[in-house]
């Protein structure tokens, strides 16, 4: 059959015969969405997706999170036009190399020197072979309440997930538990003297201070004037400094949710390396590794200490991406796009509450986290999350044609984007209260309910 002839059913159910599951990350896989989501998607604009049988759907997602701007950006588009049209790699570096490590290291206060990679999880794995280089050691101390770093073994020999890994790799991995300091503390006295780093996303849905208040999470409230006493990063800088440890902070969420220059950069707490992605580049592949000059240089040709081999990549230096970053960073900061963000995020997070409230729905959803980066919850009686209660409430918002399964707020989410939601919102959530009501969530769930990405077996 050619493709023409196929629903966009149809492509999804064939894409499964030719890719192992029928993605390229798992969180875009069949098993993490409900019966009724888009099988397989055409095209793109602003805050738009299509599907090939064409029908349109208001994104909220925007792939995994890698949007800032909007599908297809005119600007970004034509940056990167211009630049393919250039050629896009070369054999000596070239200019986009440099004007890109130009800007960020001007922009990123904490940024000596810069590497490009392709994607997020190689960065990272250069951040933490920087840290063991760069001390002598071999542990690293890894958030455990973050979901995901990197798809090296190092990282998911961590998981439940680890099959095909081996001892070796993941045996040097530890964890910790976000804003508990004993967790950090009883890891630290367990192997003096042995810990490279320690690494973690700088914020997640929690406010990093000890007496969370409801303001940390706004942007006018996020900093609390520079004071940071009891907060949890400034007491990880304080640790790692003290120990001779590197603090890596992965800002490939947050970065260009809280803003520019990353959440850390709003708290003014300085990590040893940085790792950005997803959004920088509006869609495009580049990633960045940024960090003390101390550190990063042990990758170069001009020391005398053992050579560490740094993201050596054929595609490193390929054109489009970096041309992509530079396009996007620029308007990001032209056009505020930060203060849009933390803005629309906290529109979002009222219209929420108020289509909870109107529903009677307190006790089974909530929208939590920062402004710039809120999610929404579906729980059961006691709290926990409730995979069917949460598959179906997406269920009714993909019947209405809005995809909010995660939250990526872009400069293309407007006040008719709000208005969509509203609605959507609205009706979806009655339909939730009817089928609680009815004690009937598992019976209209149309597919089996949403499954961890990290499980052992299917
Ligand atoms: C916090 C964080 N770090 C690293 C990565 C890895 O990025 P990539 O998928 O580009 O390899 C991700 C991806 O989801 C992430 O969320």
């Amino acid at each position: 059959m050619t493709i023409k002839n196929m629903t966009s059913q149809e492509i999804s159910a064939a894409l499964h015969r030719l890719v192992p599951g029928g993605s390229h990350t798992y969180s875009k896989g069949d098993d993490q969405f409900p019966a009724n989501a888009p099988g397989v998607m055409a095209r793109g604009k602003g805050a738009y997706c299509w599907d090939t049988d064409g029908r349109r759907y208001l994104d909220w997602a925007m792939g995994n999170r890698v949007m800032s701007l909007g599908h297809a950006h005119d600007v970004v588009d034509d940056a990167v036009i211009t630049a393919l049209r250039r050629g896009a790699n070369f054999t000596r570096p070239g200019v986009l190399e440099y004007e890109l490590a130009e800007y960020l290291t001007a922009l990123l206060p904490d940024a000596d020197m810069v590497k490009f990679g392709k994607n997020g999880s190689d960065v990272v794995t250069a951040a933490v072979k920087l840290a063991r280089a760069h001390t002598g050691r071999r542990y690293v101390l890894v958030c455990g309440s973050h979901p995901f770093f990197s798809i090296h073994d190092w990282f998911i020999g961590s998981t439940e997930m680890n099959s095909g890994t081996v001892e070796s790799e993941r045996g040097y991995t530890l964890k910790f538990t976000y804003n508990d300091r004993a967790s950090v503390e009883r890891v630290f006295d367990e192997y003096e003297g042995q810990i490279a780093a320690v690494i973690l996303e700088p914020v997640k849905n929690d406010s990093p201070y000890e007496d969370p208040r409801d303001s940390d999470l706004t942007r006018e409230g996020i900093a609390r004037g520079g004071d940071n006493t009891g907060n949890f990063l400034q007491y990880l800088r304080d640790k790692t400094r003290a120990t001779g440890t590197v603090l890596i902070f992965d800002e490939m969420i947050a970065g260009m949710r809280f803003g520019l220059r990353g959440a850390h950069y709003h708290y003014g707490i300085s990590p040893d390396l940085a790792t950005y992605g997803k959004a920088i580049s509006n869609g495009y592949s580049c990633s960045v590794l940024s960090g003390r000059r101390e550190i990063m240089e042990l990758g170069g040709i001009h020391h005398d200490r053992e050579r560490v081999f740094l993201l050596s990549q054929t595609h490193g230096s390929e054109t489009v991406g970096l041309a992509a970053t530079l396009a996007t960073m620029r308007h990001y900061d032209e056009h505020d796009v930060e203060s849009h963000i933390w803005k629309t995020g906290a529109r979002l997070k009222q219209q929420v509450r108020a289509a909870i409230a109107e529903a009677g729905l307190g006790e089974h959803v909530r929208i939590i986290g920062f402004d710039a980066n809120p999610q929404i919850l579906c729980t059961d009686e006691s709290g926990a999350y409730w995979p069917t209660l949460h598959t179906l409430f997406h269920q009714y918002m993909m019947a209405r044609d809005v995809l909010i399964p995660w939250i990526t707020i872009t400069e293309a989410h407007g006040e008719a984007e709000l208005e969509i939601t509203r609605n959507a919102l609205s009706e979806s959530l009655s339909c939730l209260a009817r089928d609680l009501s009815e004690g009937a969530v598992e019976t209209r769930l149309e597919g089996p309910a949403a499954r961890p990405v990290f499980r052992k077996f299917n």
